[in-house]
Formats: C-alpha cells, sequence, structure tokens
C-alpha cells in the first residue's frame, strides 16, 4: 500500500480553517459533508464527492462521514528536548514549595540542565522522536522545539542538533528549531546574567551560521532576564534573518510586550501580566500572542487578561508548551482544552489559535485547509470540532496526514 497515492476523503464534517471560507457566523470555514482530495502531498480539490469522484477516478476512497476532519495542529511554544525526572519537584511546589524559589535553589530549569548535559546526542534525538510520535498521534503535524537546558554552547547546540536530525524525518511532525540560551543562568555564570548574554550572543553566531535555529528566544520575567539583558541578543537575531519570539510576562510586567513589539517579533508566550498599553503595542506591531494555559494551570495561576488581548486585536496561539516543570504534558489538545475551561476562549479562537495562527507565527504555510496547501490535516474519531476541546486526555485522530503522509493512526486496509 503506497503511501503517496490519491486519497479521496468523504467527511461528515470538514473545518477549513481557512480565513477565505469564513464568515461572521462560520469563523473555522467549515461545512458538513464536504469531500476532500489528496494528491501528491497537497489538497487537491475540496467539494461534493460525487464531482471529485468524477474528477479523481484513481483515487482511493477513503470514509470518514462518522467523524470531522481539521488541519493538522501545530505547537508553537515547546520545550520537548529534555531528559531526567522533575516529579520530586512538582510533589514539593503541590506541598507548598514555590517555583520561583525552586529555581533560586539549583532545581527547576537547572535541574534539567543537569540531565541534559548529561545526556548523549543520541539519548537527547531518541526522547525528542519519542515524544514527536506520542504529538502526532494526538494530531500534531508540526511542532516549535526550543534548546534552553543546555545553557553552555555546547550543549545547546547538541540539543538543536537532536531537533536537527529529526528535521528530516517524514514519519513525525515537521520541526522548528528555536534557540532559548538566555533560558535561565546556569551555576559556572556565578550569577552573572549580563554575562550569560554577552555568552549566548557568541553562541549564536555559530547557531545561526550552522543553520540550527530559525527563531531565537529568551525569558524576559522578573527571576530570569530584563529587558536590557535580552534585547541584543535578539536585535542580533533579527539581524542574522532569524525571527524571534519571547517569554513575556509569566510572574512579572517587566515590559517584554514593549520589547517584542519594538522588534517585531512572531510571537509572545505566556502574558500572564500584560498591561493595556503592553497589548496595545503588540497589536500595532502584529505580533501573535502565544497562550499557555497548561503552565498556568500547573502554576496555579489566574489566566492573562484575554478581554484585554481581544479588545487590543491581539491574535490568540493556544501552544502546550510541553516541559518537565511547569507543563509536564505533551498535549496539545489539553492546552486547547484548558483555553476554553479556564482562559474563556471559544472553540473557534482555540481551534484557529492551535492551527492557521500557529502556523503563521511560525512561518509555516500550513494550518488551514484550502486547495494547493499542504495535505496536513487529522481525521478526527470525533463527530464536531466542539468534542475537540473537552479534555477527554486519549489520542482521538484516527488518522493524521503530513504532507499527504500518515505519521499516525493507518489508512484502513480495502474491505
Ligand atoms: O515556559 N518560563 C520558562 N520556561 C518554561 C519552564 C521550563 C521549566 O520549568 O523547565 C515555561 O514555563
Ligand atoms: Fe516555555
Amino acid at each position: 500500500m503506497s503511501t503517496d497515492e490519491t486519497l479521496l476523503i468523504q467527511t461528515g464534517r470538514l473545518v477549513t480553517c481557512d480565513s477565505l471560507q469564513a464568515t461572521d457566523e462560520n469563523p473555522l470555514g467549515a461545512s458538513d459533508d464536504l469531500a476532500l482530495v489528496v494528491k501528491a502531498g497537497r489538497v487537491a480539490a475540496i467539494g461534493e464527492v460525487t464531482n471529485l469522484a468524477e474528477r479523481f477516478p484513481e483515487a482511493r476512497v477513503i470514509d470518514h462521514r462518522n467523524g470531522v476532519v481539521t488541519p493538522g495542529l501545530v505547537d508553537a511554544h515547546t520545550h520537548a528536548v529534555w531528559v531526567g525526572s522533575r516529579g520530586r519537584e512538582y510533589a514539593l511546589r503541590m506541598a507548598g514549595a514555590d517555583y520561583e524559589q525552586i529555581s533560586k535553589v539549583g532545581g527547576g530549569i537547572v535541574a534539567s540542565m543537569r540531565a541534559v548535559r548529561a545526556a548523549s546526542l543520541p539519548e537527547l534525538t531518541e526522547a525528542l522522536a519519542a515524544r514527536l510520535t506520542r504529538m502526532a498521534a494526538l494530531g500534531v503535524t508540526a511542532v516549535e522545539v526550543k534548546s534552553g537546558y543546555g545553557l553552555d554552547e555546547q550543549s545547546e547546540r547538541r540539543q538543536l542538533e537532536a531537533v536537527a536530525r529529526l528535521g528530516g524525518r517524514r514519519d513525525l511532525p515537521a520541526v522548528v528549531p528555536t534557540f532559548l540560551g538566555l533560558h535561565a543562568l546556569p551555576p559556572e555564570a556565578q550569577g552573572d546574567r549580563d554575562g550569560h548574554g554577552a555568552r549566548c550572543l557568541q553562541w549564536l553566531e555559530g547557531i545561526a551560521a550552522d543553520g540550527l535555529a530559525a527563531y531565537v528566544d529568551a525569558y524576559v520575567d522578573r527571576s530570569a532576564f530584563s529587558v536590557a539583558q535580552a534585547r541584543p541578543l535578539l536585535q542580533r537575531a533579527a539581524q542574522l534573518g532569524l525571527g524571534i519570539r519571547i517569554h513575556v510576562g509569566q510572574f512579572a510586567d517587566v515590559g517584554g510586550a514593549e520589547l517584542a513589539a519594538d522588534l517585531g517579533a512572531a510571537s509572545v508566550d505566556h502574558l500572564e501580566n500584560v498591561s493595556a498599553a503592553g497589548a496595545a503595542a503588540l497589536a500595532e506591531a502584529g505580533v501573535r500572542a502565544v497562550l499557555l494555559p497548561v503552565a498556568s494551570f500547573t502554576l496555579g495561576q489566574s489566566p492573562p487578561p484575554i478581554a484585554l488581548l481581544r479588545e487590543a486585536g491581539v491574535e490568540l496561539v493556544v501552544a502546550s508548551d510541553a516541559n518537565p516543570g511547569t507543563a509536564p504534558t505533551e498535549s496539545l489538545p489539553l492546552a486547547m482544552a484548558l483555553a476554553v475551561r479556564n482562559y474563556g476562549l471559544t472553540v473557534a479562537e482555540t481551534l484557529l489559535g492551535a492551527t492557521r495562527g500557529a502556523a503563521a507565527s511560525l512561518g509555516l504555510s500550513g494550518g488551514v485547509l484550502r486547495e494547493g496547501g499542504p495535505a496536513d490535516l487529522v481525521l478526527w474519531n470525533l463527530p464536531h470540532e466542539d468534542d475537540l476541546i473537552q479534555p477527554w486526555g486519549g489520542p482521538m485522530a484516527a488518522l493524521v496526514l503530513r504532507d499527504g503522509r500518515p505519521i499516525a493512526g493507518a489508512l484502513r486496509a480495502p474491505a
């Protein structure tokens, strides 16, 4: 059975997420009973099944009339290259210890740094591949992956090399690498945040020259790095032609949103704490807000000011933040469920934020189902997109295609 054969997929409901199909009443551009044809990795056609069957007589018919089909989910914020365990730390936090306090005494990100520094490239690659495989089963076809647990040049590069090794694997979600050296202070920096920033700036040159990162991120917050410490690194990233994404306002608003707007960042991520002026600056500069509801749930925090962001006109993205500390999950669908339950996003905002908006924030062409676009899509064992945002937890995808090829689930053998 060739995975490159032409497929005619009959759907019970097709959710395109295409702005060209959307109306005020139908923001997802969804229609019942449509079919689509997948050919040579692209969406060749969308329309009535009888018409498509005539136009593509060679196509193998997939009957998904009992289920909904959406674009593949795109996870725009993960820290998925990690090994080790932070389970003990989580238990301490649940017993009352504070996340920022644990970080100050060598736990948190630095605990994962120790594990990552001790891991070989094959070990990191294997851990990431396993995670990407599980993400694919949840309906994810593209994943942004950050470094940031190496915190020295060699280990940051090793994390990014693990991502690069999987970049050629067509049986996994696509990966987008981000350099996050400015994530935490390693012990050898001896408290010198400016010095660590200067070293990240040096490492960036080789990382960019070797094509190991598409984006550069920095953790701009009260227990992390200041705007002044992050700015030179992010400015250099822009000069080198790399995109910018910034962790902003997770614990305090220290001006990260204004920095992101000033630098024309692709995204600001977290935003539990952002001012009206910050939100307006983001909207004005067209910077997307990547919301991470698993992290705020895990940390017991209040949601970001969603109404403020909406009113300002900031485009909302939803991502998993998959990491061993604040978002111990690999599930973008769980993040979507919490975006609705805890942040009050609508189903349409959530699904668009985990498809079209996420893809756009990463400069990817996917995230919508449109004739001529990539055939990244999910056949869900669910009748309607409203079912997708319930916190059901398990893998509900019957088939996940990336560029027209199955990366999870199976094409059923002909009857
Ligand atoms: O997005 N905020 C900083 N970075 C991660 C946490 C990483 C960790 O605790 O290991 C986050 O929440
Ligand atoms: Fe993060």
